[in-house]
């Protein structure tokens, strides 16, 4: 079976987590930590980060210090990962949903602003599947409107957007645009600490708020002494040497991942029954993972096609299911009789096939022609 991801571990990721070992620091403190932080934003051009548990709670983080009153409104795209949204519910908002573009599945940013009310606090673009979020309307939304940005950077390590914002002509990593941007390095992620994400801001009063929540709001001259309620999110410095590891590879990762892109592109585009992933432009995508949508002349769904490929030795994930789809938040009475075809179509045509850091060109060819073989040239 030809695995949908497999983290690559070959550089010095063993030295230094040997090194917490020998020297015992295996908690959340140590150099590692400071270092992966320092690193991570320097490199996506951000003064300050936070390095956390996991992406969904650097989410939580991030949405925490907007300081949101109940019933605030965050816009998000529907078609995303179930993080976005929590974070808003579990801080007392609403989350406000946009449909996604049918080309680069990101959110549709001339949605936006007809979703602005006087309750709205903070836009969240989601970059999906490596693609970068058309920001410039976004940046300019949020300025006119005085609204934060809570850039969902989870799958968009390394990917550039060229902004002409502030008439500043030049490309800018993702993370680089949110009031605070937020990463995940989840072990399929292009880095990787296993589990983990890190908050970035450039505000110092931000940075220090979500360092403060992230561990427990112990204050520094009266540790056992609360004046706010914080969570536990740390992160420990063995899961940072992995990063601090993985970061001194970046430029060869993004290279694999678009070599991958491309010799896909190469084979499946005499495929008429899938739509391949695009690249506008204005963006540099970093291929989290190849992302496909059967066309609906195909007479399949994502369901059968993953079974079919299954079959083959291929594995594939399916598409996200919009948030406006989903039980759960009608329960809550949110999104009901709400509908966004795209999100809705790309959710039960979508998935993607093994894009993993390992991948071989061998396998690239076998999983191109299992494709062929179950859609037809
Ligand atoms: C867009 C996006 N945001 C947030 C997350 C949450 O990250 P984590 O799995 O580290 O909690 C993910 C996870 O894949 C994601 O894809």
């Amino acid at each position: 079976m030809i695995p949908v991801s497999e983290p690559l571990l070959g550089g010095k990721e063993l030295e230094y987590v040997t090194d917490c070992i020998k020297t015992g620091w295996i908690s959340s403190a140590g150099k590692y930590i400071s270092d992966f932080e320092s690193g991570w934003s320097a490199y996506c051009g951000k003064k300050y980060g936070i390095a956390v548990s996991n992406g969904t709670n650097a989410l939580d983080v991030a949405v925490h210090c907007l300081g949101l009153r109940p019933g605030d409104e965050v816009i998000m795209p529907s078609f995303t990962i179930i993080s976005c949204a929590l974070a808003v519910v579990n801080n007392g908002g609403n989350p406000v949903l946009v449909d996604n573009d049918p080309n680069i599945w990101t959110m549709d940013v001339g949605q936006v602003a007809e979703k602005i009310t006087s309750k709205t606090k903070a836009i969240m673009p989601v970059h999906i599947y490596g693609h970068p979020v058309d920001m410039d309307p976004i940046l300019d939304l949020a300025e006119d409107h005085h609204l934060a940005i809570i850039e969902d950077a989870a799958e968009a390590h390394g990917a550039e957007y060229y902004s002409r914002s502030n008439k500043t002509d030049s490309w800018k990593r993702c993370g680089s645009f949110g009031t605070m941007s937020c990463f995940s390095f989840y072990a399929n992620k292009l880095i990787t600490t296993g589990e983990g994400g890190m908050v970035l801001t450039d505000d110092e009063a931000l940075a220090k708020k979500a360092r403060a929540y992230r561990d427990l709001c112990f204050q520094p001259h009266r540790r056992f002494y609360h004046d706010q309620l914080g969570n536990q999110y740390r992160l420990t410095n063995m899961q940072a040497a992995l990063g601090v590891a993985q970061m001194e590879r970046i430029d060869d990762i993004i290279a694999k991942k678009q070599w991958m892109a491309q010799e896909y592109t190469k084979l499946l585009q005499k495929v008429e029954k899938i739509q391949l992933p695009a690249e506008k432009p204005w963006a540099r995508s970093v291929y989290w993972m190849y992302a496909v949508v059967l066309s609906d002349a195909c007479g399949m769904d994502n369901t059968e096609c993953a079974k079919r490929l299954y079959e083959k030795g291929v594995d594939t994930r399916p598409f996200f299911i919009g948030m406006h789809e989903q039980p759960v938040f009608h329960k809550m009475g949110l999104f009901i009789n709400e509908k966004y075809p795209v999100a809705e179509r790309i959710a039960r045509h979508g998935f993607y096939l093994p894009s993993g850091l390992t991948i071989t060109r061998e396998q690239i060819d076998l999983v191109s022609n299992a494709v062929c073989e179950v859609l037809g040239p």
